[in-house]
């Protein structure tokens, strides 16, 4: 093993529809970063199929990790470090990753770490810009918004390390609501992209659409706390007002509707994050998952924390998405304080979001 800082990890991620491996450095520099999308299979079903995403997985895998090495230019000899997501994601897809990376792990001898995929796009903050090799090198204090296909969780960095989760969504997940509310207006899957460049050309004020600041309670999720505080989110509401609005006219613009659809949720997601900033006397706020490369979302959170003084921190949109270089970098920490996996690391697809 190579000096701390300089080891090269290979991290491998198959939690849905992407097959991803990448290499990186212990310092957070990325070599390389390989993701072989299979949107276009799910695109015919209008969402991911998961029997489907993990066969593909099995074909996909070993040439996508082959592809991250080549493009990094290292050899197996050189890795010093096996990181794989263990959870939360599709049961069969997890265990594919999970396979591989074990079986990689042990025959070349190489330590072998599970990750948290929601960490891994928490940690997608330590990718590329040097942080030095700390134990943990995430911006604290901090409050950090994870908004992906399926999870939207406010949760809180405090200064002296760990994570507090302050609020999740008691239905659908922000991506959730772009997929359904893309797939509504016919633009097909994966639809938050399409909606996102849609929307450009619409008026966000053209539809008056809900905007749910205090969920009710809802059977999904056990914590009251998070799923009826102020730091909860609700979605289906909003995708049910664009799906009545589409039903019952009068007919609107797609463009208006996808803008004033993505403004609804921006709204919420930018004050709600406010606010928690504001409640905890954070001044850095970061945003990590899909939703993450939302234009609107960045140029709103940015404005709102720029005029309350505040900093905010958005990965590049190709670290937002599912890839494995957040899994590699999140598997070094792990790694420094002292993780290490043995061969029965399993598949946990209904793992909460927590750091190493
Ligand atoms: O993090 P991610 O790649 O996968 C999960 O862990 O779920 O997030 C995927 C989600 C999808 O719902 C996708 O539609 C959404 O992120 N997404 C976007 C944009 N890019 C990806 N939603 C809105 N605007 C975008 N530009
Ligand atoms: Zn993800």
């Amino acid at each position: 093993m190579r000096p701390v800082g300089r080891g090269l990890c290979l991290g491998i991620e198959t939690s849905c529809d992407e097959t991803a491996a990448a290499v990186v450095v212990g310092d957070g520099t990325v070599q390389s970063s390989a993701v072989a999308s299979q949107a276009h299979l799910h695109a015919q079903y209008g969402g991911v199929v998961p029997e489907l995403a993990a066969r593909h997985h099995v074909a996909a895998v070993l040439p996508t990790v082959d592809r991250a090495l080549e493009d990094a230019g290292v050899a197996w000899e050189d890795l010093d470090l096996v990181a794989v997501t263990r959870g939360p994601g599709l049961p069969a897809a997890l265990l594919v990753g999970v396979a591989a990376a074990k079986a990689i792990a042990y025959a070349r001898g190489l330590p072998l770490v599970g990750v948290n995929h929601l960490a891994g796009h928490v940690y997608a903050h330590a990718l590329g810009v040097p942080p030095g090799v700390g134990p943990d090198p995430l911006p604290r204090p901090a409050v950090c918004l994870v908004v992906s296909g399926s999870h939207t969780d406010l949760c809180l960095l405090p200064a002296e390390g760990g994570l507090t989760l302050l609020g999740t969504t008691v239905d659908d997940a922000a991506g959730e609501a772009f997929d359904k509310v893309a797939r509504l207006l016919g633009l097909g899957y994966p639809g938050g992209p399409a909606l996102d460049r849609l929307a450009a050309g619409g008026d966000p004020a053209a539809v008056t659409l809900p905007r749910t600041h205090r969920p009710m309670a809802g059977p999904r999720r056990p914590d009251p706390r998070l799923v009826a505080g102020p730091f909860a989110f609700s979605f289906s509401g909003l995708k049910t007002a664009v799906a009545t609005r589409l039903d019952n006219g009068p007919d609107v613009p797609p463009a208006d509707l996808a803008a004033s659809f993505q403004a609804a949720v921006v709204d919420v997601l930018v004050t709600k994050t406010m606010a928690a900033a504001d409640a905890y006397g954070v001044g850095t706020v970061l945003v990590a998952g899909g939703v993450a490369a939302n234009s609107a979302l960045r140029r709103t959170l940015q404005a709102a924390c720029a005029s309350g003084g505040r900093q905010s921190r958005f990965p590049p949109p190709d670290y937002c998405t599912d890839n494995a270089a957040m899994i590699a970098i999140a598997g070094w920490v792990a790694h420094r304080q002292g993780r290490r996996d043995g061969w029965d690391l399993d598949a946990e697809p209904n793992l909460p979001l927590q750091l190493p």
